[in-house]
């Protein structure tokens, strides 16, 4: 980066407000001098997710991940920097010089700009032809017979396109080349189709137009459902380079308040179910464009709410694809649950025959989904003993694709009792189905022959757990007693968990930690920008006591968690042993005292 372009950054840094961006997305209270809220990077039901003012950075003791306001939007909203930048800038109201671009970049900027406003002003386009006396009058009606009034029209953009017989042919691609948009950037936005004898024509006619926004508010597709009966019922926008379809949830960007507030999400199906249930006043509600929930989907709502709600009729092609998306809530630990509507209905119709209060009796006796699953295999295959097998097989597919060993103990426990078999039955399985875990890979561009370089890998390395103590215990050195007496003494420690260790003890005896001095003291083979990056990111103040108590407590009762699951494989090995020796009486000792290790964990 030139000279110029990091002043540039650093104006904008200085001029946004972290607080007011991460506070968008991220409940944040204030503690100290810093705020804090929960991580949107990992699932936590403690808040360790910190937001730094005075040094303009967040950092997440749970998970680790850390950053500046700028990989703060690249990581929360999947931009780029440039992107990230230009949309803070923006904001803030600095002007970026033209930046320096390779052609192709410049071209492909300027092609994606083109495709947002061919969007924009399609959108204002549709909105006035549905107001208008010449063409909305019918499609006015129809959203009225359907129980949207005029405020959530305007509130959803809701638009229309005349049929071909009103001019629909060319309605839009007609309108938008008059304000001198260009027919490539109409046909790549898929608003114009090529036709094979050259010209072109509207994608869509005849339909009300949902318009479908990004998270920055601007129109990146449009839904079209024809009025009334005909085929197909719904045209979607193909996907473009601002397009996604799997990444991008219907409702979200005027839902994610509600979402954010509510902590939870409602997925149903259908635009209209969607509208409906806004109407009557349930609105943390998002829907798939007709496609499965995927996993990007589960990913991008995890940011707003700890629960997701599957609303959906028992035997439709959504249940179906509940039942697809299971692995994806698994792996990303977003906890769901699955309403089933009664035969007959979906949302849409529920909502107006028994109102909102019908929806959330629905909500309140969903069930959590892999219970929902438990009970459809076993309306689905009985409890016989080769549908039992059957069950199994599916069911320990579903726990191993949990990523959380806990989570999928637990469940193996519950499933099994369930059944009537032993947890390990649901628990191995062929290891080829599991996905690797990925090995970090050596930072590209770094000189290798150094041993500081290397050194970076190694914190990487680290088990997340004890990253998260390092992190900890550089920035809150005051609690290291406390966790070396909590079981931290007794830790299978990395090395560099270990010699920081040593070199924090080392410095107590001087008195009062300060995190800095702990430089002076690192050895040279530990990463010591990675601590000077940390210190500089989190010793800013030490007057925020109150997370770091909280945080020292999650550690500690993780800690006590770890010492006996220790003491539990000890005197597991020493079963085997008695077990071998034929020792009966120590075997019952021995099962005793593992009982009780159970109970207290
Ligand atoms: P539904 O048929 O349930 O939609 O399809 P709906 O909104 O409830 O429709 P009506 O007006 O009440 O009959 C669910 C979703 O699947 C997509 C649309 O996004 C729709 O909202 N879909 C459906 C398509 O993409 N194409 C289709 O032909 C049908
Ligand atoms: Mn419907």
């Amino acid at each position: 980066m030139s000279f110029a372009q990091e002043e540039i950054k650093n104006r904008v840094r200085e001029a946004a407000d972290i607080v007011q961006v991460i506070g968008e997305s991220v409940q944040l209270k204030k503690a100290g001098t810093r705020f804090t809220g929960l991580c949107p990077f990992h699932t936590e039901k403690t808040p360790s997710f910190s937001v730094n003012p005075q040094g303009q950075f967040f950092h997440c003791f749970g998970c680790g991940e850390s950053g500046d306001v700028f990989s703060f939007m690249m990581k929360y909203h999947h931009l780029t920097f440039p992107e990230a930048l230009k949309d803070l800038a923006q904001r803030y109201q600095i002007d970026l010089p033209e930046r320096k671009m390779s052609k192709t970049d410049r071209k492909r900027m300027h092609e994606r700009e083109q495709l947002y406003l061919v969007n924009h002003e399609a959108a204002k386009l549709y909105q006035s032809c549905l107001q208008s006396e010449a063409h909305g009058k019918e499609a006015r009606a129809y959203l009225t017979r359907r129980g949207v009034n005029q405020e959530f029209i305007k509130k959803y953009g809701l638009g229309y396109v005349p049929s071909p017989e009103s001019g629909g042919w060319k309605y839009i691609t007609s309108r938008l080349q008059g304000k001198k948009l260009s027919i490539t950037s109409i046909e790549q936005a898929g608003l114009a189709v090529k036709k094979e004898r050259g010209g072109y024509y509207d994608r869509f006619r005849d339909r009300v137009l949902f318009p479908i926004f990004d998270m920055s508010g601007r129109e990146i597709a449009f839904g079209g459902r024809i009025l009334g009966e005909g085929k197909p019922k719904y045209m979607n926008s193909p996907e473009s380079m601002i397009f996604e379809k799997n990444r991008i949830l219907f409702g979200l960007y005027q839902h994610r308040e509600a979402i954010r507030k509510s902590r939870q999400a409602i997925v149903v199906e259908g635009n209209f179910d969607l509208l409906l249930l806004a109407v009557h006043g349930i609105d943390n509600v998002v829907a798939p464009l007709g496609t499965a929930l995927s996993r990007s989907h589960v990913k991008s709502l995890r940011g707003y709410c700890d629960e997701v709600v599957l609303l959906f009729d028992g035997d439709s092609a959504g249940f179906k694809a509940a039942r697809r998306s299971i692995p994806f809530f698994l792996s990303e630990q977003v906890e769901a649950r699955v309403a089933l509507l009664p035969d007959g209905h979906d949302p849409d119709t529920l909502v107006r025959e028994k109102g909102a209060l019908g929806i959330r009796e629905l909500i309140k006796d969903a069930l959590p989904l892999p219970e929902f699953v438990f009970s459809a295999l076993v309306r689905e295959h009985g409890l016989t003993l080769s549908g039992k097998n059957k069950i199994m097989q599916e069911l320990s597919s579903l726990v191993r694709e949990a990523t959380d060993p806990n989570q999928r103990e637990l469940m193996a426990a519950h499933f099994s009792e369930q059944l009537g078999v032993a947890p390990a039955r649901l628990l191995s399985g062929t290891p080829e189905l599991v996905e690797p875990k990925p090995v970090p890979e050596p930072v590209p561009g770094i000189d290798r022959g150094r041993v500081p370089s290397e050194g970076i890998f190694f914190i990487a390395k680290l088990p997340r757990k004890q990253r998260q103590l390092l992190d900890f215990i550089v920035l809150y050195p005051e609690y290291l007693e406390d966790l070396l007496l909590g079981g931290l003494a007794d830790l299978d420690c990395a090395p560099p968990l270990l010699t920081v260790i040593d070199c924090l003890k080392e410095l107590k005896t001087d008195g009062v930690v300060m995190p800095e001095q702990l430089l002076s003291v690192l050895p040279e083979n530990l990463e010591r920008q990675y601590f000077a990056d940390l210190l500089m990111r989190g010793g800013e103040d030490d007057t925020d006591t109150t997370q770091g108590r909280g945080v020292c407590d999650e550690l500690l009762v993780w800690l006590k968690s770890v010492a006996l699951q220790r003491k539990s494989a000890d005197l597991q090995e020493q079963l085997i042993a008695a077990g071998q020796a034929g020792d009966l009486p120590l075997q019952l000792e021995l099962i005793k005292k593992k009982q009780a290790i159970v109970k207290k964990n």
